[in-house]
């Protein structure tokens, strides 16, 4: 099954442990320090993220490819009132070239770490394009050791995950590391596994 089938089947199921009414407080310290502008919140799912921007006077593209987490992500914006300042995409992430530069921030959490190889170089040529010196990218991934971040997934139905230094060599020319962080993500009813935050500027 590949990633796409696995993850509308999650959706369906119900199985989506990140659903939360507030996005991660790595999310919300960024908002706090930007002036509000043009953001790009990439793997979207319910919105939570861009929600959150929107309220706080950000001009917000959510990309997801699963079309019912974006359908239910329009129906939450709506209820918060927000619509108006968020367009979301059915598409992938591999593929922005729909996107007009440029961006002051770009978010994702929890979704670089599900991608191939090859996706992940037009995740990254994407976001290359959109973002001007000076913008942001905050990045949430799970973390594998180089010997086990090469299969899809694994019995536990959590992502493949990345390495530290896939990281690091697919943004490291163009973007600045200003911080970063590991730590262990608790899923709730759920699997334990390593995780970083990546604070990048371009
Ligand atoms: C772990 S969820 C996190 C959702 C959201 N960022 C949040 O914090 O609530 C990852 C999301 O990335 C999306 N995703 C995974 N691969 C994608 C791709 N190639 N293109 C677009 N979305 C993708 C999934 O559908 C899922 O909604």
């Amino acid at each position: 099954m590949d990633a796409f089938e696995r993850m509308k089947q999650r959706y369906e199921a119900g199985d989506v442990p990140w659903d939360d009414p507030l996005p991660p407080p790595e999310v919300m310290d960024m908002v706090a320090k930007l002036p509000a502008g043009r953001a790009l919140d990439l793997g979207c799912g319910y919105g939570r993220s861009a929600i959150y921007l929107a309220r706080h006077g950000w001009q917000v593209d959510a990309v997801d490819f699963i079309p019912a987490a974006i359908a239910e992500a329009r129906r939450r914006a709506k209820v918060a009132g927000v619509a108006g300042r968020i367009r979301f995409h059915v598409a992938s992430v591999a593929e922005l070239g729909f996107l007009e530069p440029f961006y002051d921030l770009a978010i994702d959490v929890g979704c670089l770490h599900a991608l191939t190889d090859e996706d992940r170089v037009g995740y990254r040529n994407g976001l290359v394009r959109l973002l001007p010196a000076g913008s942001w990218y905050l990045l949430f991934a799970r973390l594998r050791s180089p010997e086990t971040a090469v299969s899809q997934t694994d019995e536990t139905n959590s992502p493949r995950g990345i390495t530290r230094d896939t990281v690091l060599e697919l943004f490291g020319q163009e973007f600045t590391l200003v911080k970063a962080t590991e730590g262990i993500t608790h899923v709730p009813d759920g699997p334990s596994w390593a995780s970083g935050w990546f604070w990048w500027q371009r």
